[in-house]
């Protein structure tokens, strides 16, 4: 949540960090501000609303965007309701020391009452404007430079943080530091400038080289010198690690798409690709994963695998648990990352634990993977941002190499989350003798197949649109799915209430009968998942029921079939595939029936209310 920017170097920074700000939206949307340093002072501007209000107030004002210094912030409200003030950057009582940050410190009351005490004021209910304050007590406490009062003041803080502060007394230098929350460091040419942000994308286009600061890790920039990442807790030096990005411009545009989430839908093809791409030697019959191939011992020996992830990465895992039962024969528990680390579970050094999360940063997936590590279990990461916090913290993993998705409802995420668990499931069940050396080559031929069967069904992305009109205005819809897409009618659901606000619940298809059926009459859609494989003809019952009183049936039904076609309102058609594989093919249709339901009813549909794309506070 929150996303923070900065520049540093010779170029006008205004530009630099107001384009920042809008790539880093998805991580927060409910204000916007920037500190530019002009030379003399620092000039702040702030305001509740997007980044495109924040440039409209500095449209103004030109004095306010002048400097070759800069700190930015887009806020997720944590403490404070979105307003002007509680906006940041935050100020320092004297007006030295300015500050952007992400996470939240959960000591803010205690330390803000010490602080009145001694004489400092607060202007907004924020715990970032205490932290400025404290900063300011230690500099002047101290008398030390804004380095070392940062490292300071750290120590006595307890919760989350990525900030970067500078002062104005000494305007040469941004000191950045995190814990929880990520900070990326992009090193100009012959460190001429740099570049602080929550993850690369502010600065893709600047350089290729960034430093990703581990938690507990501060660093003060100054041009013209080597980045020193030093640890936060005793100011000792570390070894401080240049990585070179992988990320390109292209990859964060929308490309000529509308929106950022119907450019991700239309980009799973490709994305399933790269997750397979390397791994899967389809024609060879072999699933390479080194993640997986390292500790294989560990997997085949397994006599658990837990899940934890939330959201649509929970969805995914809830696939996960069918594909791991049913191919490889071992038992698997899903779980919320954020109940699992309350509820004291039981995990032996015999369990495996499967974290799940997309941005890598989610706040109560990665509390439950530092829960498992401490009860001794392995813990393997199926994440897509490189680099991430998830990623770092597991002790092997898979990326998904979905590419950035900036759209704030997951698409290409949830579908290469299933392609790698699959190629998972797959590998295990080979290697533990469940499926013959035939039945895996030919899953893995028709797996190899799945992208162009996506291609296919976003063609009928009008027919989508069309049932999108007829149903946009219903208050509720129910998703109702079996197997395998049980998940999905869950995945589907979630889609359609966190784009439209329209509320929506998904259901296994037989469990209608023990309470949702008392909502169905005949102004309720019920989307439902009636593939030709598994539960078929129990799933076709249930729309007889659905019928019986009146709801309205849009069916996703494997082409060709003709009695659901028969009863249901409205069909739409997936290409014949496996099973398993069925999951990535019902997504498309809801997804795309979500967007368009969200368009036409005029919604954000990148940026919806409340959310945050990566929620880095539990
Ligand atoms: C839904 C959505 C969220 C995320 C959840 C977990 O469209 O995007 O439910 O799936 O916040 O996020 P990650 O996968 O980043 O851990």
């Amino acid at each position: 949540m929150c996303g923070i920017t900065g520049y540093i170097g010779y170029r006008e920074a205004y530009p630099i960090v107001v384009k920042g700000l809008q790539r880093l939206e998805y991580r927060g949307y409910d204000s916007a501000g920037i500190m530019l340093f002009d030379g003399a002072k620092a000039q702040v501007s702030k305001t509740k609303g997007k980044v495109a209000d924040l440039e409209e107030i500095t449209l103004q004002s030109p004095e306010k965007k002048s400097g070759n210094i800069a700190i930015g912030h887009t806020r997720w409200a944590t403490h404070g309701v979105p307003n002007d003030v509680n906006s940041h950057p935050h100020t320092s009582v004297s007006g030295d020391l300015v500050i952007v940050h992400n996470g939240i410190i959960e000591n803010y009351d205690t330390l803000k009452k010490e602080l009145i005490s001694r004489g400092y004021t607060f202007q907004s209910d924020t715990d970032t404007e205490v932290l400025i304050n404290l900063i300011e007590e230690v500099k002047k406490h101290e008398n030390c430079k804004l380095g070392k009062a940062v490292q300071i003041a750290l120590t006595q803080v307890t919760g989350a943080y990525a900030i970067a502060v500078f002062d104005t007394k000494k305007p040469n230098e941004i000191v950045v530091a995190r814990l929880g929350s990520p900070i990326a460091i992009g090193i100009g040419k012959d460190n001429s400038e740099f570049f602080v942000a929550s993850d690369a994308s502010p600065f893709i286009e600047y350089t290729k080289e960034v430093i990703y600061l581990e938690d507990e890790e501060m660093a003060i920039i100054q041009v013209n010198k080597e980045v020193a990442v030093r640890k936060v807790k005793d100011d000792s030096l570390t070894d401080t690690k240049i990585q070179q990005l992988q990320l390109n411009l292209e990859q964060i545009e929308k490309g000529g798409y509308e929106h950022f989430m119907l450019k991700e839908i239309h980009e799973q093809p490709k994305a399933i690709i790269d997750t397979y791409r390397g791994r899967m030697l389809a024609d060879e019959g072999i699933i390479k994963m080194s993640g997986v191939d390292d500790h294989i011992e560990k997997f085949l020996n397994a006599d658990r695998i837990i899940i934890v992830a939330c959201g649509t990465s929970w969805h995914a895992g809830l696939v996960a648990e069918y594909l791991f039962e049913d191919i490889a024969r071992i038992p698997v528990e899903v779980e919320y990352a954020s109940e699992f680390r309350y509820r004291n579970p039981i995990i032996t050094e015999k369990d495996i634990v499967i974290a799940i999360s997309q941005s890598g940063e989610t706040a109560d997936t990665l509390a439950a993977i530092k829960l498992a590590k401490s009860k001794g279990a392995f813990v393997f990461g199926v994440c897509n941002v490189v680099g991430s916090s998830i990623a770092r913290e597991t002790h092997a993993g898979a990326y998904t190499h979905a590419g950035p998705e900036i759209g704030v409802a997951s698409t290409k995420a949830f579908t290469t989350q299933i392609t790698i668990l699959l190629l998972i499931a797959l590998k295990l069940g080979k290697e533990k003798g469940k499926l013959s050396k035939s039945v895996f080559h030919s899953y893995l031929q028709m797996l190899q197949l799945i992208p162009s069967k996506i291609e296919e069904l976003l063609a009928i992305d009008g027919q989508v649109k069309h049932i999108a009109s007829i149903y946009k205005d219903v208050p509720n819809c129910l998703y109702l799915g079996r197997g395998f897409n049980f998940p999905v009618a869950l995945e589907g659901a979630l889609k359609l209430k966190e784009i439209s606000y329209i509320h929506a619940e998904g259901y296994p298809a037989a469990e209608m009968k023990h309470g949702p059926i008392a909502l169905i009459d005949e102004n309720m859609p019920i989307v439902v998942i009636a593939t030709n494989k598994g539960h078929y003809e129990k799933v076709v019952s249930n729309i007889q029921e659905i019928k019986s009183r009146e709801g309205k049936i849009i069916a996703i039904v494997t082409k060709g079939d003709i009695t659901v076609k028969e009863i249901a309102d409205h069909v739409i058609e997936i290409p014949e595939t496996e099973e398993m594989f069925t999951p990535l093919l019902t997504t498309i249709p809801l997804q795309l029936l979500s967007y368009h339901i969200a368009v036409l009813l005029g919604k954000n549909v990148d940026q919806p209310r409340n959310l945050a794309k990566s929620v880095t506070v539990e």
